[in-house]
């Protein structure tokens, strides 16, 4: 199985595990990425079993647009039941590294608001320890030089994405070399800098359900 074979599969449990929490009055949260595009795409056919969705990134609120699915701002929704959303890395304990696709803001803000957040990755992001796909970091673009000063004290090793705005008119800083061994704090810390606004450890809100493809289909993993 290739890695979009994968996502694919993965995607497609996602909108199954998606259904049987969702009736016609319900609204889901989507993510951002290519993983779930495919989750878009799958759930594009169901759109009359469910109300609409929240979305993280306008690219996702464009694709769920484009196939006929209501979106709505997050402000006009106090609460839903189920979040979707990839990630570049996961642990066992549902830490996760997210931001690949620059828009960790809001994916961590809709998922803030979510009951369940379900992961959906294929095999190669589940990791022992975070910290080896590069920690996205997005900070006012003021900010960039002196950001990159103060996670250098962390011990990390900042790169500034080039060329890359954000949903929200922001820069990022890749963050290469950390061991996250202790994510909800690493969290926190980068997070308490001035002049971040927000960091791609999803670990105080981590996921609950992750589905993950490998070769012999997608395994469901639940939080302790
Ligand atoms: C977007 O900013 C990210 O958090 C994505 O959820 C993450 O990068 C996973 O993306 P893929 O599904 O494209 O690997």
């Amino acid at each position: 199985m290739t890695q979009d074979e994968k996502k694919r599969a993965v995607a497609h449990a996602a909108v199954e595990y998606a259904l049987e929490h969702l009736d016609a009055d319900s609204i889901v949260g989507v993510g951002t990425g290519s993983t779930v595009n495919y989750f878009i795409d799958a759930l594009a056919d169901k759109k009359q079993l469910f109300e609409g969705a929240v979305s993280s990134s306008d690219a996702s609120t464009e694709r769920l647009k484009k196939h006929g699915i209501d979106v709505y701002d997050l402000n006009e929704v106090s609460s839903f039941d189920i979040y979707v959303d990839g990630a570049d890395e996961i642990t066992e304990h549902m830490h996760m590294i997210k931001g690949g696709g620059a828009a960790l803001t809001r994916e961590k803000i809709v998922a803030a608001v979510a009951k369940t957040f379900v992961c959906i990755v294929d095999d190669s992001k589940v990791v022992p320890v975070l910290g080896k796909y590069p920690l996205p970091v997005e900070v006012i673009p003021l900010a960039r030089s002196y950001v990159a000063r103060e996670i250098v004290k962390l011990g990390g090793d900042p790169v500034y994405r080039e060329g890359c705005i954000t949903d929200n008119g922001n820069v990022i800083l890749d963050v290469h070399n950390l061991t996250i061994l202790e994510p909800s704090k690493l969290e926190s810390e980068i997070n308490q800098i001035t002049g971040v606004v927000t960091n791609g450890i999803f670990a105080r809100r981590a996921a609950d359900v992750a589905l993950v493809a490998d070769e012999n289909g997608v395994q469901r993993l639940n939080s302790n």
